[in-house]
């Protein structure tokens, strides 16, 4: 059986975690994989999370199996979270959701979703997008095509041509891919009056938006980061939601994510937490707890919970100082629009305006590890390596 086996290309960011892993050299700059670090380069466990993991641990009874939607007081408190408690499609009991492993795991079970409605939509993705949307969203036999989103001239988001594209080519019952904030890789991301239009837009034109919420909490906060999301969801009748707690928590290796779905009946959401249960059996059985429980911990806290409102709000000002001196840094003739656009852009990524070979300059002879396509994790510089950085990309330009 495994003769017939071929080889299957490296994905990309995984490739580039391992090769920085391999590298020994004392001048390494590793802005590759989406990991938040500390000026010292290291990615510890949150403080909340510490705290909840010491309490989980004497509180915790049984080992035994949750539920195929996974752990109720975090599906609660997430919603609540994301959504806010009087947000109309919650109050009316319009909301499905089930905890995920990851947000990769919710992202695989919106695709599945949508597999099952039986309407073989198109599936748009922005170009570009997170490098394992495609394969992710295409395992499940959904067809894929993209749309423009980042201007590598501009630095900034295409939108007209992002609408005009949609407008001309996706039909009603498409679905729509869209980063709800700090678009990854770009960090490009669409304002409020943009996130408007676009919620009419998709109404407009009969599209269902797919929102992935990766980043929430270290863009613009927690209220701004998911503006588009809630604006969406107040406009469009169907909505699917990916969260993850990877990056807003730290839980990197616990994998919590949340898919939620905002439905136009509360019949149709229980019909959709029935589906996401089942697809979520079928996938894995049963999502891992030890996260989601730690998470529900901290949300259900109130002190806990500022505690982490706490560290995300200094996470988010340190990712923010670093654009500053990382752009202050790279002001030279030649490279100002560069510099302009790290501080315009939001979160943990920009795309810099880097060729495919000058990435590779980059990584043989400075030992500077960002993707092919320029793509930089911000929290990867710090107070040491911003001067050394800096150099290493004026170097190559
Ligand atoms: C990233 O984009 O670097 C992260 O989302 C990690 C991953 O799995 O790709």
């Amino acid at each position: 059986m495994f003769d017939s086996l071929v080889e299957r290309p490296a994905d990309a960011i995984i490739a580039l975690m391992e090769m920085a892993k391999a590298d020994a050299s004392p001048k390494k700059i590793d802005l590759g994989v989406g990991v938040y670090k500390t000026d010292d380069g290291a990615t510890p466990i949150m403080r909340a999370v510490k705290q909840a993991e010491g309490l989980y641990l004497t509180e915790e009874q049984t080992k035994s199996y949750v539920s195929t939607i996974g752990n109720a007081d975090f599906r609660k408190h997430m919603v609540d979270l994301i959504f806010g408690v009087d947000y109309p499609a919650l109050t009316e009991g319009r909301i499905a959701s089930a905890q995920s492993t990851g947000g990769s795991g919710a992202l695989r079970i919106g695709a599945e979703l949508i597999k099952s409605s039986g309407k073989e939509p198109i599936v748009w993705v922005p170009t570009p997008t997170w490098a394992n949307h495609t394969p992710l969203i295409g395992s499940v036999g959904l067809e894929i095509k993209s749309y423009p989103y980042y201007n590598r001239e501009t630095l900034g988001v295409d939108y007209v041509d992002m609408l005009d594209h949609l407008k001309a080519n996706a039909k009603p019952g498409d679905v729509i891919v869209l980063h709800g904030c700090c678009h990854n890789p770009t960090g490009a991301d669409l304002n409020s009056a943009q996130w408007d239009r676009v919620a009419e837009f998709m109404r407009d034109q009969e599209l269902v938006p797919f929102i992935d919420l990766a980043y929430f909490g270290l863009g613009d906060g927690l209220t701004k980061d998911t503006y588009g999301l809630r604006k969406v969801g107040e406009t469009c009748p169907e909505v699917i939601l990916a969260a993850s707690c990877s990056k807003n928590f730290g839980l990197y290796k616990e994998r919590v994510g949340l898919v939620a779905a905002i439905t136009t009946s509360p019949d149709q959401a229980r019909l959709v937490q029935g589906q996401f249960g089942a697809l979520q059996r079928r996938l894995t059985s049963m999502p891992p707890d030890h996260g989601a429980a730690v998470v529900a911990r901290i949300l259900g806290d109130a002190a806990l919970r500022q505690v982490w409102l706490e560290e995300l709000t200094e996470m988010r000002g340190r990712i923010k100082d670093l654009r500053k001196d990382l752009s202050n840094a790279l002001r030279v003739q030649g490279a100002e629009a560069m510099a302009a656009a790290i501080i315009d852009q939001n979160g943990m990524f920009s795309t810099l305006p880097l060729s495919v070979a000058q990435v590779h300059v980059l990584r043989a002879e400075h030992s500077v590890y960002m993707t092919n396509s320029g793509r930089i994790n911000i929290a990867g510089a710090n107070s040491h390596n911003i001067p050394a950085l800096a150099e290493a990309i004026l170097a190559v330009l």
